[in-house]
Protein backbone atom coordinates (compact mmCIF):
# COMPACT_ATOMS: atom_id res chain seq x y z
CA UNK A 1 0.00 0.00 0.00
CA UNK A 2 1.53 3.42 -1.00
CA UNK A 3 1.93 5.46 2.23
CA UNK A 4 -0.56 8.67 2.32
CA UNK A 5 1.88 11.00 3.87
CA UNK A 6 3.99 10.44 0.86
CA UNK A 7 1.38 10.97 -1.68
CA UNK A 8 2.48 14.11 -3.38
CA UNK A 9 -0.68 16.22 -3.45
CA UNK A 10 -0.26 16.93 -7.25
CA UNK A 11 -0.63 13.31 -7.78
CA UNK A 12 -3.83 13.85 -7.35
CA UNK A 13 -4.86 16.75 -9.76
CA UNK A 14 -6.77 15.95 -12.79
CA UNK A 15 -3.58 16.87 -14.98
CA UNK A 16 -1.98 13.06 -13.76
CA UNK A 17 -2.80 10.67 -16.80
CA UNK A 18 -2.33 6.80 -16.11
CA UNK A 19 0.77 5.79 -19.02
CA UNK A 20 -0.41 2.89 -20.19
CA UNK A 21 1.91 0.02 -19.97
CA UNK A 22 4.11 -1.11 -22.14
CA UNK A 23 2.57 -4.10 -24.43
CA UNK A 24 4.63 -6.91 -22.50
CA UNK A 25 2.23 -9.08 -24.18
CA UNK A 26 2.06 -10.22 -27.73
CA UNK A 27 -0.95 -11.31 -29.68
CA UNK A 28 -3.71 -9.38 -28.27
CA UNK A 29 -5.61 -7.09 -30.56
CA UNK A 30 -3.74 -3.81 -31.06
CA UNK A 31 -4.77 -0.78 -28.66
CA UNK A 32 -6.21 -3.96 -26.14
CA UNK A 33 -4.06 -3.06 -23.77
CA UNK A 34 -4.27 0.68 -23.54
CA UNK A 35 -7.98 0.43 -23.57
CA UNK A 36 -8.19 -1.93 -21.13
CA UNK A 37 -5.56 0.05 -19.16
CA UNK A 38 -8.02 3.30 -19.73
CA UNK A 39 -11.45 1.39 -18.51
CA UNK A 40 -9.89 -0.85 -15.68
CA UNK A 41 -8.36 1.20 -13.49
CA UNK A 42 -5.98 -0.43 -11.29
CA UNK A 43 -2.46 -1.29 -11.01
CA UNK A 44 -2.30 -3.47 -8.03
CA UNK A 45 -1.10 -7.22 -8.20
CA UNK A 46 -4.68 -7.93 -8.51
CA UNK A 47 -5.82 -6.03 -10.85
CA UNK A 48 -2.85 -6.63 -12.96
CA UNK A 49 -3.60 -10.13 -12.49
CA UNK A 50 -6.80 -9.61 -13.83
CA UNK A 51 -6.07 -7.54 -16.35
CA UNK A 52 -3.78 -10.46 -17.76
CA UNK A 53 -6.57 -13.23 -17.92
CA UNK A 54 -8.73 -10.64 -19.27
CA UNK A 55 -6.31 -10.50 -22.17
CA UNK A 56 -5.35 -14.07 -22.47
CA UNK A 57 -9.72 -14.83 -22.50
CA UNK A 58 -10.85 -12.35 -24.62
CA UNK A 59 -9.78 -13.87 -28.29
CA UNK A 60 -10.97 -17.00 -27.43
CA UNK A 61 -14.91 -17.92 -26.99
CA UNK A 62 -14.58 -19.83 -23.69
CA UNK A 63 -17.18 -19.45 -21.65
CA UNK A 64 -16.53 -17.21 -18.40
CA UNK A 65 -17.62 -16.95 -15.00
CA UNK A 66 -16.89 -13.74 -13.01
CA UNK A 67 -17.65 -14.26 -9.40
CA UNK A 68 -16.92 -11.16 -7.00
CA UNK A 69 -18.70 -9.05 -4.55
CA UNK A 70 -20.71 -6.13 -5.20
CA UNK A 71 -19.13 -2.97 -7.41
CA UNK A 72 -16.43 -5.07 -8.04
CA UNK A 73 -16.98 -4.11 -11.60
CA UNK A 74 -18.08 -7.90 -13.07
CA UNK A 75 -19.99 -6.14 -15.48
CA UNK A 76 -16.79 -4.01 -16.66
CA UNK A 77 -15.23 -7.15 -17.26
CA UNK A 78 -17.46 -8.73 -18.87
CA UNK A 79 -18.14 -5.95 -21.42
CA UNK A 80 -13.97 -5.62 -21.69
CA UNK A 81 -14.09 -9.65 -22.68
CA UNK A 82 -16.25 -8.59 -25.43
CA UNK A 83 -14.76 -5.36 -26.41
CA UNK A 84 -11.56 -7.09 -27.16
CA UNK A 85 -13.03 -9.55 -28.36
CA UNK A 86 -13.57 -11.04 -32.45
CA UNK A 87 -17.17 -10.48 -31.36
CA UNK A 88 -16.94 -6.86 -30.55
CA UNK A 89 -18.45 -5.58 -33.83
CA UNK A 90 -21.63 -7.55 -32.75
CA UNK A 91 -23.53 -7.07 -29.68
CA UNK A 92 -22.98 -6.86 -25.76
CA UNK A 93 -26.42 -8.65 -24.48
CA UNK A 94 -26.67 -8.23 -20.71
CA UNK A 95 -29.02 -9.60 -18.91
CA UNK A 96 -30.12 -9.30 -15.19
CA UNK A 97 -31.26 -13.18 -14.42
CA UNK A 98 -32.50 -11.17 -10.94
CA UNK A 99 -34.43 -8.58 -12.13
CA UNK A 100 -37.47 -9.89 -13.30
CA UNK A 101 -40.08 -12.75 -13.08
CA UNK A 102 -38.77 -16.55 -14.28
CA UNK A 103 -41.16 -16.45 -17.23
CA UNK A 104 -40.93 -12.88 -18.52
CA UNK A 105 -37.09 -13.72 -18.61
CA UNK A 106 -37.42 -16.83 -20.56
CA UNK A 107 -39.15 -14.88 -23.00
CA UNK A 108 -36.75 -11.89 -22.99
CA UNK A 109 -34.02 -14.69 -23.69
CA UNK A 110 -35.47 -17.19 -25.63
CA UNK A 111 -38.37 -15.35 -27.79
CA UNK A 112 -41.36 -16.97 -28.36
CA UNK A 113 -43.74 -17.97 -31.00
CA UNK A 114 -47.17 -16.78 -31.52
CA UNK A 115 -49.88 -18.17 -28.84
CA UNK A 116 -47.22 -19.67 -27.04
CA UNK A 117 -49.00 -17.92 -23.61
CA UNK A 118 -51.73 -15.24 -23.21
CA UNK A 119 -50.74 -11.86 -25.00
CA UNK A 120 -48.22 -13.51 -27.25
CA UNK A 121 -50.07 -12.58 -30.62
CA UNK A 122 -46.67 -12.71 -32.72
CA UNK A 123 -43.61 -14.59 -32.82
CA UNK A 124 -40.89 -12.51 -31.15
CA UNK A 125 -36.78 -13.05 -31.51
CA UNK A 126 -35.08 -13.02 -27.82
CA UNK A 127 -31.97 -11.70 -26.53
CA UNK A 128 -30.43 -14.77 -27.66
CA UNK A 129 -31.26 -13.95 -31.41
CA UNK A 130 -30.31 -10.88 -30.80
CA UNK A 131 -26.98 -11.44 -29.56
CA UNK A 132 -26.27 -13.90 -32.50
CA UNK A 133 -22.34 -13.56 -33.36
CA UNK A 134 -21.77 -11.15 -30.31
CA UNK A 135 -22.06 -12.08 -25.93
CA UNK A 136 -24.84 -12.89 -23.90
CA UNK A 137 -23.91 -11.42 -20.47
CA UNK A 138 -26.20 -13.40 -17.77
CA UNK A 139 -25.37 -11.43 -14.35
CA UNK A 140 -26.64 -12.64 -10.94
CA UNK A 141 -26.95 -16.55 -12.43
CA UNK A 142 -27.56 -17.58 -9.55
CA UNK A 143 -30.99 -16.44 -8.85
CA UNK A 144 -32.41 -18.42 -11.81
CA UNK A 145 -34.93 -20.86 -11.71
CA UNK A 146 -34.72 -24.39 -12.46
CA UNK A 147 -36.53 -24.57 -15.12
CA UNK A 148 -34.54 -21.67 -16.73
CA UNK A 149 -31.36 -23.67 -15.88
CA UNK A 150 -32.43 -26.76 -17.72
CA UNK A 151 -32.90 -24.34 -20.84
CA UNK A 152 -29.67 -22.55 -20.31
CA UNK A 153 -28.02 -26.12 -20.11
CA UNK A 154 -29.22 -26.62 -23.60
CA UNK A 155 -27.90 -23.49 -25.08
CA UNK A 156 -24.07 -24.39 -23.47
CA UNK A 157 -24.31 -28.57 -24.20
CA UNK A 158 -25.65 -28.11 -27.28
CA UNK A 159 -25.44 -24.70 -28.96
CA UNK A 160 -28.75 -24.31 -29.61
CA UNK A 161 -32.48 -23.21 -28.31
CA UNK A 162 -36.20 -23.69 -28.95
CA UNK A 163 -38.59 -20.50 -28.83
CA UNK A 164 -40.79 -20.52 -26.25
CA UNK A 165 -43.69 -22.79 -27.17
CA UNK A 166 -41.58 -23.66 -30.71
CA UNK A 167 -40.57 -26.74 -31.79
CA UNK A 168 -37.76 -25.50 -34.47
CA UNK A 169 -34.26 -25.88 -33.04
CA UNK A 170 -32.68 -22.58 -33.60
CA UNK A 171 -28.13 -22.51 -33.15
CA UNK A 172 -26.89 -19.87 -30.52
CA UNK A 173 -23.64 -18.32 -31.77
CA UNK A 174 -23.22 -16.09 -28.26
CA UNK A 175 -20.44 -16.44 -26.10
CA UNK A 176 -21.67 -16.94 -22.99
CA UNK A 177 -20.11 -14.82 -19.54
CA UNK A 178 -21.41 -15.20 -16.42
CA UNK A 179 -21.16 -13.47 -13.00
CA UNK A 180 -22.59 -13.77 -9.55
CA UNK A 181 -21.72 -12.41 -6.45
CA UNK A 182 -22.46 -15.50 -4.84
CA UNK A 183 -20.25 -18.50 -4.30
CA UNK A 184 -21.44 -20.74 -7.05
CA UNK A 185 -19.94 -23.88 -6.17
CA UNK A 186 -21.16 -23.96 -2.72
CA UNK A 187 -25.02 -23.20 -4.01
CA UNK A 188 -24.35 -26.47 -6.17
CA UNK A 189 -23.22 -28.51 -3.30
CA UNK A 190 -26.02 -27.49 -1.76
CA UNK A 191 -28.37 -28.42 -4.51
CA UNK A 192 -29.70 -25.07 -4.78
CA UNK A 193 -27.80 -24.66 -8.14
CA UNK A 194 -27.61 -27.26 -10.99
CA UNK A 195 -24.29 -28.87 -10.93
CA UNK A 196 -23.98 -30.17 -14.44
CA UNK A 197 -24.56 -26.13 -15.30
CA UNK A 198 -22.22 -25.55 -12.87
CA UNK A 199 -19.27 -26.45 -14.62
CA UNK A 200 -20.31 -25.51 -17.90
CA UNK A 201 -20.51 -21.41 -16.94
CA UNK A 202 -17.50 -22.26 -14.59
CA UNK A 203 -15.06 -23.43 -17.69
CA UNK A 204 -12.78 -20.44 -16.64
CA UNK A 205 -13.43 -18.41 -13.45
CA UNK A 206 -12.46 -15.10 -13.04
CA UNK A 207 -12.30 -13.34 -10.15
CA UNK A 208 -12.93 -9.42 -9.32
CA UNK A 209 -11.06 -8.23 -6.04
CA UNK A 210 -12.79 -6.14 -3.39
CA UNK A 211 -11.89 -2.66 -3.24
CA UNK A 212 -9.87 -3.38 0.30
CA UNK A 213 -8.17 -5.92 -1.08
CA UNK A 214 -6.35 -3.32 -3.20
CA UNK A 215 -6.16 0.15 -1.61
CA UNK A 216 -3.78 1.18 -3.65
CA UNK A 217 -5.96 1.24 -6.27
CA UNK A 218 -7.70 4.05 -4.55
CA UNK A 219 -6.25 7.21 -5.70
CA UNK A 220 -6.02 6.31 -8.89
CA UNK A 221 -9.84 5.32 -9.03
CA UNK A 222 -10.70 8.31 -7.03
CA UNK A 223 -9.47 10.52 -9.74
CA UNK A 224 -11.20 8.50 -12.50
CA UNK A 225 -14.42 8.70 -11.03
CA UNK A 226 -13.64 12.66 -10.56
CA UNK A 227 -13.30 12.92 -13.84
CA UNK A 228 -15.90 10.80 -15.10
CA UNK A 229 -18.10 12.76 -13.27
CA UNK A 230 -17.69 16.53 -13.99
CA UNK A 231 -17.61 15.03 -17.88
CA UNK A 232 -21.42 13.70 -16.97
CA UNK A 233 -22.88 15.82 -15.06
CA UNK A 234 -24.19 19.58 -15.96
CA UNK A 235 -23.21 22.73 -14.62
CA UNK A 236 -19.64 24.00 -13.44
CA UNK A 237 -17.79 21.69 -11.12
CA UNK A 238 -15.13 23.23 -9.55
CA UNK A 239 -13.31 20.31 -7.65
CA UNK A 240 -10.56 19.15 -9.94
CA UNK A 241 -8.57 16.88 -7.12
CA UNK A 242 -8.58 15.85 -3.83
CA UNK A 243 -7.07 17.21 -0.65
CA UNK A 244 -4.40 14.83 1.36
CA UNK A 245 -6.32 14.60 4.27
CA UNK A 246 -9.70 13.91 2.20
CA UNK A 247 -7.62 10.72 0.28
CA UNK A 248 -6.17 9.37 3.50
CA UNK A 249 -10.24 9.51 4.37
CA UNK A 250 -10.91 7.32 1.25
CA UNK A 251 -8.12 5.35 2.00
CA UNK A 252 -8.87 4.27 5.37
CA UNK A 253 -12.54 3.55 4.73
CA UNK A 254 -13.46 -0.27 3.73
CA UNK A 255 -15.60 -0.03 1.07
CA UNK A 256 -18.21 -2.52 1.69
CA UNK A 257 -19.80 -1.62 -1.86
CA UNK A 258 -16.44 -1.44 -3.87
CA UNK A 259 -15.65 0.43 -6.61
CA UNK A 260 -19.73 1.69 -6.92
CA UNK A 261 -19.53 3.03 -3.35
CA UNK A 262 -16.33 4.91 -4.04
CA UNK A 263 -17.97 6.20 -7.50
CA UNK A 264 -20.99 7.47 -5.47
CA UNK A 265 -19.04 8.85 -2.31
CA UNK A 266 -17.11 10.66 -5.22
CA UNK A 267 -20.12 12.26 -7.34
CA UNK A 268 -21.84 13.23 -3.71
CA UNK A 269 -18.57 14.73 -2.64
CA UNK A 270 -17.92 16.86 -6.31
CA UNK A 271 -21.18 18.04 -5.82
CA UNK A 272 -20.84 19.75 -2.47
CA UNK A 273 -17.33 20.74 -2.64
CA UNK A 274 -16.84 24.78 -3.17
CA UNK A 275 -13.42 24.68 -4.35
CA UNK A 276 -10.53 22.94 -6.51
CA UNK A 277 -9.80 20.34 -3.88
CA UNK A 278 -11.69 18.06 -2.35
CA UNK A 279 -12.03 18.23 1.39
CA UNK A 280 -13.37 15.23 4.19
CA UNK A 281 -16.48 17.19 5.06
CA UNK A 282 -17.44 16.82 1.39
CA UNK A 283 -18.33 13.50 1.56
CA UNK A 284 -21.06 11.33 3.08
CA UNK A 285 -20.21 10.11 6.47
CA UNK A 286 -18.62 7.33 5.07
CA UNK A 287 -18.10 5.12 8.34
CA UNK A 288 -21.45 6.47 9.94
CA UNK A 289 -24.10 4.11 10.85
CA UNK A 290 -26.68 6.06 8.83
CA UNK A 291 -29.80 5.48 11.39
CA UNK A 292 -27.82 7.19 14.22
CA UNK A 293 -27.55 9.93 11.50
CA UNK A 294 -30.67 10.22 11.55
CA UNK A 295 -31.30 10.12 14.88
CA UNK A 296 -29.00 13.08 15.54
CA UNK A 297 -31.38 14.99 13.33
CA UNK A 298 -33.81 13.66 15.90
CA UNK A 299 -35.66 11.45 13.40
CA UNK A 300 -36.51 8.31 13.73
CA UNK A 301 -34.29 5.71 12.66
CA UNK A 302 -37.03 4.10 10.50
CA UNK A 303 -38.67 5.93 7.49
CA UNK A 304 -40.00 9.28 7.82
CA UNK A 305 -39.59 10.16 11.40
CA UNK A 306 -41.30 13.60 11.51
CA UNK A 307 -44.25 12.72 13.10
CA UNK A 308 -47.62 14.81 11.77
CA UNK A 309 -48.31 15.51 15.09
CA UNK A 310 -44.53 17.26 15.38
CA UNK A 311 -45.10 18.90 12.64
CA UNK A 312 -48.55 20.70 13.60
CA UNK A 313 -46.23 23.08 15.86
CA UNK A 314 -44.78 24.56 12.85
CA UNK A 315 -46.85 26.10 9.96
CA UNK A 316 -47.62 24.52 6.42
CA UNK A 317 -44.32 25.52 4.81
CA UNK A 318 -41.95 24.42 7.16
CA UNK A 319 -44.10 20.94 7.93
CA UNK A 320 -43.44 20.56 4.00
CA UNK A 321 -39.74 21.67 4.51
CA UNK A 322 -39.16 19.44 7.18
CA UNK A 323 -40.81 16.15 5.42
CA UNK A 324 -38.81 16.78 2.47
CA UNK A 325 -35.77 16.56 4.32
CA UNK A 326 -36.35 13.38 6.25
CA UNK A 327 -37.78 12.20 2.85
CA UNK A 328 -34.95 12.50 1.00
CA UNK A 329 -32.26 11.61 3.75
CA UNK A 330 -34.25 8.44 3.81
CA UNK A 331 -33.86 7.37 0.09
CA UNK A 332 -30.40 8.67 0.47
CA UNK A 333 -29.56 6.01 2.75
CA UNK A 334 -31.75 3.06 1.47
CA UNK A 335 -30.20 3.84 -2.64
CA UNK A 336 -26.69 3.45 -0.70
CA UNK A 337 -26.02 7.22 -1.19
CA UNK A 338 -26.93 6.87 -5.25
CA UNK A 339 -28.56 10.46 -5.96
CA UNK A 340 -29.70 8.93 -9.48
CA UNK A 341 -31.84 6.49 -7.90
CA UNK A 342 -33.17 8.67 -5.52
CA UNK A 343 -34.09 10.83 -8.45
CA UNK A 344 -35.67 7.96 -9.65
CA UNK A 345 -37.49 6.43 -6.65
CA UNK A 346 -38.82 9.88 -5.77
CA UNK A 347 -39.91 10.64 -9.43
CA UNK A 348 -38.27 13.92 -10.08
CA UNK A 349 -35.42 14.82 -12.27
CA UNK A 350 -31.68 14.97 -10.96
CA UNK A 351 -31.48 18.59 -10.96
CA UNK A 352 -34.42 18.54 -8.35
CA UNK A 353 -32.52 16.00 -6.37
CA UNK A 354 -29.63 17.98 -6.30
CA UNK A 355 -31.14 21.33 -5.63
CA UNK A 356 -32.98 19.24 -2.05
CA UNK A 357 -29.19 18.69 -1.28
CA UNK A 358 -27.69 21.40 -1.83
CA UNK A 359 -30.23 22.97 0.06
CA UNK A 360 -30.13 20.65 2.69
CA UNK A 361 -26.46 20.84 3.08
CA UNK A 362 -26.87 24.32 4.81
CA UNK A 363 -28.62 23.00 7.61
CA UNK A 364 -27.78 19.69 7.67
CA UNK A 365 -24.90 17.13 9.75
CA UNK A 366 -24.78 14.43 7.15
CA UNK A 367 -22.47 17.49 4.95
CA UNK A 368 -20.74 18.46 7.95
N1 LIG B 1 -11.50 -1.18 -11.93
C1 LIG B 1 -12.42 -0.27 -12.24
N2 LIG B 1 -12.07 0.81 -12.95
C2 LIG B 1 -12.99 1.76 -13.26
N3 LIG B 1 -14.27 1.70 -12.89
C3 LIG B 1 -14.67 0.64 -12.19
C4 LIG B 1 -13.77 -0.41 -11.82
N4 LIG B 1 -14.46 -1.35 -11.13
C5 LIG B 1 -15.73 -0.91 -11.06
N5 LIG B 1 -15.87 0.26 -11.69
C6 LIG B 1 -17.10 1.07 -11.79
O1 LIG B 1 -17.84 0.79 -10.61
C7 LIG B 1 -19.23 0.66 -10.90
C8 LIG B 1 -19.70 -0.75 -10.54
O2 LIG B 1 -19.13 -1.67 -11.46
P1 LIG B 1 -19.97 -2.93 -12.03
O3 LIG B 1 -21.38 -2.52 -12.29
O4 LIG B 1 -19.21 -3.50 -13.16
O5 LIG B 1 -19.91 -3.85 -10.74
P2 LIG B 1 -20.59 -5.27 -10.47
O6 LIG B 1 -19.55 -6.14 -9.88
O7 LIG B 1 -21.26 -5.73 -11.74
O8 LIG B 1 -21.65 -4.90 -9.36
P3 LIG B 1 -23.01 -5.70 -8.95
O9 LIG B 1 -22.61 -7.02 -8.36
O10 LIG B 1 -23.62 -4.81 -7.91
O11 LIG B 1 -23.83 -5.82 -10.20
C9 LIG B 1 -19.39 0.99 -12.37
O12 LIG B 1 -19.66 2.39 -12.48
C10 LIG B 1 -18.02 0.67 -12.95
O13 LIG B 1 -17.76 1.41 -14.11
MG1 LIG C 1 -23.33 -6.13 -12.11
Amino acid sequence: MIPVENLDQRRYRLAYQGAAKKRTLCAVPLGALEKLEKTLVGKSAAMRELKENILKLCRHDTTVLIQGETGTGKELVANMLHALSPRSQKKFVAINCAAMPDQLLEALLFGYERGSFTGADRQTTGYLDNASGGTLFLDEISETSASLQAKLLRVLQERAFYRLGGHELIPADVRIISATNMDLRALASKGEFRHDLFYRLNVVKVATPPLRARKEDIPELALHFLQDVRENLNGEIPAEGFSDSAMAMLMNHVWPGNARELRNAIEHAAIFAQSALIEPGDFPRLNEDDKATMKTRGFSSEGSGASVEGLTAVDLREARRRFEEDYFLELYRKTGHNLKEVARRAGVDLATVYRKFGYLKKADPISE
